[in-house]
């Protein structure tokens, strides 16, 4: 998959708009046609970029990629693609049908999950309408999410860092004590199929528990409602 620097990574993404709105399964995306966008695809909004189109294929089987997954904590210093990133994050929370629905099982389709990722040039916030990142930070945050993660080296080494939080409320709001379950087992829903996907891009990844919630809020400058439950490290495994 092509490597892209930070520049071409947040200018190619109107390139890929088109795809999406034509599959009808993301919505929001921006499109340059002349006819106007589906009824359910809105233009990204000013300051988001629409991520390239998530492939629905692969060489490798669900079962081999259950069979091959393994947590890998060591990493080479290869980038991930804009079309890795893009991939990752479809398959965490990326919008699969034109009601919205998501890749992850939701209760109550409530979707409390709010996704980052961190790479060497910044960190975003992943939109799952319009399949799209927002600049969050325009420089590196990693040091700051491995000094939270206790200083686990695969977090050092890992070209980018998802980072898996939730906003309890809008779970409470339904199903008020018990919200606190759904929405974490709802995090284990989107963390599995990062962790299933990076292997079926031959990509490696580790899902992470052990940090400071308070300091990855700090390091991503998190609203305070969303509230981190998973760091997941990915990279080119280095064996
Ligand atoms: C909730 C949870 C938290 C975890 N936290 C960490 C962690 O902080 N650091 C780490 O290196 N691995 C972490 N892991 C990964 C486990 O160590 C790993 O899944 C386990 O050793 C089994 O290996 P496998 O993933 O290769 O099957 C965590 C796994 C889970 C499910």
């Amino acid at each position: 998959m092509e490597k892209l620097t930070r520049r071409q990574f947040l200018q190619s993404a109107a390139v890929h708009a088109t795809g999406l709105a034509a599959t009808g399964l993301l919505v929001g995306c921006a499109t340059s046609e002349s006819a106007g966008p589906p009824p359910h695809v809105q233009t990204a909004p000013e300051g988001e970029t629409a991520l390239p189109e998530p492939r629905l294929e692969s060489e490798m089987s669900l079962e081999e990629a259950i069979a091959r997954r393994r947590s890998v904590r060591e990493f080479t210093d290869e980038p991930l693609s804009f079309d890795e990133i893009s991939q990752l994050l479809w398959a965490a929370q990326g919008i699969t049908d034109p009601r919205g629905l998501r890749s992850a099982p939701s209760a109550g389709a409530l979707y409390p999950l709010e996704l980052y990722v961190a790479t060497a040039e910044g960190a975003y916030h992943y939109l799952p309408r319009g399949h799209a990142l927002q600049v969050v930070w325009e420089e590196d945050r990693r040091p700051d999410l491995w000094e939270a993660g206790l200083k686990q080296s695969a977090l050092q080494e890992a070209p980018a860092i998802l980072v898996v939080t939730a906003v309890y409320q809008r779970a409470e709001t339904k199903y008020g004590e018990r919200a606190e379950r759904y929405v974490k087992l709802e995090a284990g829903h989107a963390a599995q199929n990062i962790l299933l996907q990076a292997v079926a891009l031959e990509l490696g990844a580790v899902p992470i528990g052990a940090f400071y919630d308070d300091q990855v809020q700090d390091a991503l400058s998190l609203p305070a409602d969303h509230r981190p439950l998973y760091l997941i490290p990915v990279g080119y495994p280095r064996t």
